[in-house]
């Protein structure tokens, strides 16, 4: 299908008639299970699917500009010449070639990386959901920049961890509150598991952690005995094409960086990897093993295949122009439409603006409104696991055409004025 065909913001979604049975089973659920819930990203699915309503809410990739053609004739004869073992189970860690070209790709930011310390997994969300499963006892603290990726926040509950937030500002996380937070936390005597951060273009932030203050971050944790997560989908995502260091580059024994193919080629196929030191790579192999026995075969050997014959850098290049093409005008709607009193983060790449609504708009209360007017958000509160983020929303620009971007932020624009005007 070609861009200018595409109807909506999303894809659509089966809706489910609602259901008002009983649940025969409820005191039968694990404790732990009371910490699941619907993402309100995802509760919002079948209202953003209407292709009257501008849908900034969801941060689906733009994949308009993958080479459909040349990847079903790649995946023909992946089946036809390779399918023995494309369709066989395979390795827990995953498919070696696959491992060995994970490598390559991290050496663009700086990590040297043995295909021995790799485990792929069924996107980096499988990833985020072994490390807490090994980590984390219920209880435990969990640091996570606030506002944090709301798929995270979700694993952490379902184990029952707990999410201490700790700032940001235009630079990313801020140090001194890592520092204050880790020491208040010691003084109450809480087990502080892991640092997890997006350091790069954030998820829901749209910052980046700036250079100076990654050695200082790693310094902190070292001294606080504590593990940091970095999880880098969007890294090479630039719109000017740069990398920056890696966390994990800095200090590979104490820092398990997650990857994904889901933002730089197709996030359907369920690839990603998680590149760890060696005693924690061991058990998250027996964790995947666990969980799926081995990741899909086909899907690995489907981007082992596709990173061999197709240019991928090329690729990437593609799409950090399409999405600065949309970030530019995202970024000039809102300088021409937004009320006094709002500010946004200015992204440097990846997919999401943060909106930040002057005092008295309460951004999740203002949803219906807004999807009256035919736009939709993702509202802050998602993103804290301690109930913050009332007054912030996300803004994903990486789906909608530039003229789609320009009418939704026009539209929530008059929405956010119909607000103050009321208060
Ligand atoms: C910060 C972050 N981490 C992890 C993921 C999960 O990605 P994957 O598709 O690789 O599971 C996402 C997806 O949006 C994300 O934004």
């Amino acid at each position: 299908m070609k861009s200018s065909e595409v109807p909506t913001d999303q894809p659509k979604q089966q809706t489910t008639p609602e259901r008002h049975d009983v649940d025969r089973h409820a005191d039968r659920y694990a404790v732990r299970t009371g910490g699941m819930k619907a993402s309100e990203i995802r509760a919002l699915f079948s209202v953003v699917s209407r292709p009257e309503v501008v849908s900034l809410a969801g941060g689906m990739p733009n994949l308009n500009a993958l080479p459909l053609d040349s990847l079903s004739t790649q995946m023909a004869e992946l089946v036809a010449q390779d399918g023995l073992t494309a369709l066989q189970y395979g390795s827990a860690q995953g498919v070696p070639q696959l491992r060995e070209r994970i490598c390559e790709i991290m050496g663009l930011e700086g990590i040297t990386a043995n295909p021995d310390d790799v485990v792929v997994t069924v996107g980096s969300q499988m990833g985020l959901d072994m490390l807490t499963r090994l980590f984390c006892d219920p209880g435990d603290v969990i640091l996570a920049e606030g506002p944090s990726y709301v798929g995270a926040l979700g694993s952490f509950a379902s184990y029952q961890a707990e999410v201490a937030h700790v700032s940001m500002d235009d630079q990313g996380l801020v140090p001194e509150e890592l520092r204050s937070t880790l020491r208040r936390l010691h003084n109450q005597g809480r087990r502080v598991k892991f640092l997890y951060t997006i350091p790069n273009f954030h998820n829901p932030a749209g910052v980046t952690l700036a250079a100076e203050r990654r050695p200082e971050i790693l310094r902190i944790c070292r001294e606080h005995d504590v593990l940091v997560v970095e999880d880098n989908p969007y890294g090479l995502l630039a719109f000017d094409g740069q990398t920056y260091p890696s966390l994990r580059a800095a200090d590979p024994d104490n820092v398990v960086y997650l990857g994904s193919f889901s933002k730089t080629f197709a996030a359907g196929l369920r690839v990603g990897w998680v590149l760890a030191p060696s005693a924690v790579r061991e058990k998250l192999v027996l964790a995947a093993e666990s969980a799926t026995l081995c990741p899909p075969t086909l899907t690995q050997h489907m981007v082992s295949k596709y990173l061999d014959t197709h240019d991928w850098q090329g690729q990437i290049k593609t799409f950090r122009e399409n999405y600065r093409e949309r970030r530019d005008a995202i970024v000039s709607a809102l300088d021409q439409y937004m009320p006094a009193g709002c500010s946004w983060t200015y992204p440097d790449g990846g997919f999401y603006v943060w909106l930040t609504v002057p005092e008295g708009v309460d951004a999740k209360a203002m949803l219906p409104r807004a999807v009256d007017a035919h736009v939709a958000y993702a509202p802050g509160t998602g993103f804290y696991a301690d109930g913050g983020g009332h007054q912030q929303m996300r803004l994903s620009y990486c789906y909608p055409t530039p003229e789609r971007l320009q009418e939704g932020v026009r539209r929530l624009a008059g929405v956010i004025q119909s607000e103050l005007d009321d208060s």
